[in-house]
């Protein structure tokens, strides 16, 4: 019955704002475990992007996270007043998830990793760029950006990547979702010692 009921809100949302939402529906079980796969309970204080009607949410707290260790970061009020009913110990901000970098620096919150929902083909370049510095200012040394794409590439272009010095590998692709989707795990780039080639 939920789950009836959220694909009804999702599809009214994405109606109202296709650009936004990004999907027809919320994602499945099968992305959520995947894009989920490498948070745990020692990841800390996890961040979600885009976390819609919460079908990410679900997996991270079945995977050991703390509801009271989870920031939820959703633009639609609809969406992020299910969130604080669903999920009243975590700390929902409807907000953009651009100004994340400017909030996590003002509350001094370090994240072990973040995941996102967000429709990252659907935004600008200066968002991307905005979305992503703000992300690893906040991450702690080794965390990891975990994002979600419908295209057949990453969905952050490689000169963004090599701009903020990160890497991006696939994780793996999902047909048993609406659409098929890949999951990309996004980390800084590691430096290679010039020592091991001497
Ligand atoms: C594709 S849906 C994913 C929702 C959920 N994570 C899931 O997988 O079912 C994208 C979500 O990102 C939200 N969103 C889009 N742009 C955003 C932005 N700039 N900042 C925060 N949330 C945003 C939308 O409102 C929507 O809930």
């Amino acid at each position: 019955m939920a789950i009836a009921r959220d694909i009804l809100r999702f599809f009214h949302r994405w109606l109202a704002d296709p650009r936004h939402i990004g999907a027809i529906v919320p994602s499945g079980r099968a992305l959520a475990d995947l894009i989920t796969r490498h948070v745990h309970g020692r990841s800390g204080r996890v961040a979600e992007f885009g976390a819609g009607t919460g079908a990410f949410t679900r997996a991270l707290l079945s995977r050991g996270v703390r509801e009271a260790n989870l920031v939820l970061i959703e633009r639609d009020e609809e969406f992020a007043t299910c969130l604080r009913r669903r999920f009243p110990r975590a700390h929902v901000l409807t907000m953009e998830a651009e100004r994340f970098g400017e909030w996590a620096q003002a509350e001094r919150f370090a994240a072990g990793a973040i995941v996102s929902g967000l429709p990252l083909l659907n935004l600008t370049h200066d968002s991307r760029r905005h979305i992503l510095s703000g992300a690893f200012s906040s991450l702690c040394g080794d965390g990891a950006l975990y994002q979600f794409t419908y295209g057949l590439t990453c969905p952050v272009p490689g000169a963004l990547l090599e701009h903020l010095q990160l890497e991006a590998i696939c994780m793996g692709r999902v047909l048993r979702n609406l659409p098929p989707a890949a999951v990309y795990r996004i980390h800084r780039r590691r430096s290679i010692s010039v020592a091991a080639f001497a």
